[in-house]
């Protein structure tokens, strides 16, 4: 049985102003944080023991998941007083597993619908270092690619590049043996893709690449998670965690969360989640939007392409396009 380690402690800064009082991974995608429904798919895989690596508003995790029995897990959490760069969390998190099982390391801001069961697999039949989900991308350029030979092997870790030399690129979820993540220096700020797997490589370990093309989506900047959230909504991606949360009503058109009051006049559609406990007064239309809970859309406002942040209040017939709102500010996504 593997057990995992999830990192969500970077800082999100390029959803600023939305990871200003909220973890990136704690943001909600059809009305779920990103981390619920993570957590769900590595249930799934068999995985019940995950530790948060956590950092940057470390407190905002533990009210919510708590120890995790409510999804049938055992959740743990390390907390780094500054945050050690992703190799640096995933050797501070690994003090809290004693374990001769592989690891499996999660980027807290991905949605994935990978065979992580086979990827485990894999890793374990090759008697790998560590196994690497890669997926295929129409355009590298934005990415750190990463070839591998006709073995699987990982042959290089590349950096962004004008002219990349292949179209897999990292997705983010790693699995570890438990003798490689010891040997990754403990209290050091050190990174897993810039480091230790260029290092890890130079030294002739075992890196296999796990290419599987199934829905992948890196939620990190502002249009990516406005598409995680209606994706999931449309049916376009899948997600367990939904089918145990309080859903009143979901259709390919709109995810309703229990306890919210939808004026039977208003038109939520594109995908649109509207969180717990929202209001959405008569004639509003809100469209591939996600509305947080306990956030307030007036009579006959417009919403549309936008992510209204919890206590955010959206007056009478106003319109939003395209922007990002918080209870103190409304700005722009940038095309
Ligand atoms: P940006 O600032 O917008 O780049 O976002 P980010 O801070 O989340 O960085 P990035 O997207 O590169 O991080 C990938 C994943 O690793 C995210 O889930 C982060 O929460 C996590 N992460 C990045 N740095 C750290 C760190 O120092 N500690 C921990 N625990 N997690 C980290």
């Amino acid at each position: 049985m593997a057990v995992g380690i999830l990192l969500v402690g970077g800082f999100g800064t390029r959803l600023m102003p939305l990871t200003k009082n909220t973890p990136k991974p704690m943001l909600t995608v059809a009305g779920l944080p990103v981390t619920e429904h993570q957590l769900a798919m590595a249930r799934n895989a068999g995985i019940t023991t995950v530790v948060l690596a956590t950092s940057y508003l470390s407190e905002l995790f533990i009210p919510y998941f708590g120890d995790g029995s409510k999804w049938g897990m055992k959740l743990i959490y390390a907390v780094e007083k500054e945050p050690l760069g992703t190799g640096g969390a995933i050797a501070n998190a690994a003090r809290f597993l004693d374990t001769n099982e592989p690891i499996v390391v999660f980027n807290g801001d991905v949605l994935s619908s990978h065979n992580l069961s086979e990827q485990i697999r894999q890793h374990q039949e090759n008697k790998a270092d560590v196994t690497l989900h890669l997926t295929s991308v129409d355009d590298a350029r934005a990415y750190g690619c990463v070839p591998t030979d006709s073995d699987g092997r990982v042959i290089a870790f590349l950096e962004k590049m004008e002219n990349p030399v292949t179209n897999t690129i990292n997705a983010g979820c790693y699995i570890f043996s438990p003798e490689i993540v010891t040997s990754i220096p403990r209290e050091t700020v050190i990174s897993v893709e810039r480091e230790v797997f260029p290092q890890l490589i130079s030294n002739h370990g075992r890196l296999f690449g796990f290419i599987d093309d199934s829905y992948w989506l890196d939620i990190g900047t502002p249009k990516a998670l406005l598409k995680g959230s209606t994706d999931l909504v449309k049916g376009l991606a899948d997600s367990s965690a939904l089918t145990l949360a309080d859903v009143a009503s979901h259709t390919n058109e709109k995810l309703i969360m229990s306890a919210a009051t939808v004026d039977p006049t208003a038109v939520i559609d594109l995908g649109s989640c509207i969180g717990a406990g929202a209001v959405v007064g008569a004639g509003a239309h809100i469209s591939g939007s996600i509305v947080e809970k306990g956030v307030h859309v007036g009579a006959g406002a417009v919403v549309s392409d936008s992510f209204v942040t919890t206590g955010a209040v959206i007056a009478e017939n106003s319109t939003i396009r395209a922007a990002f709102v918080t209870k103190d500010e409304i700005l722009s996504i940038p095309e």
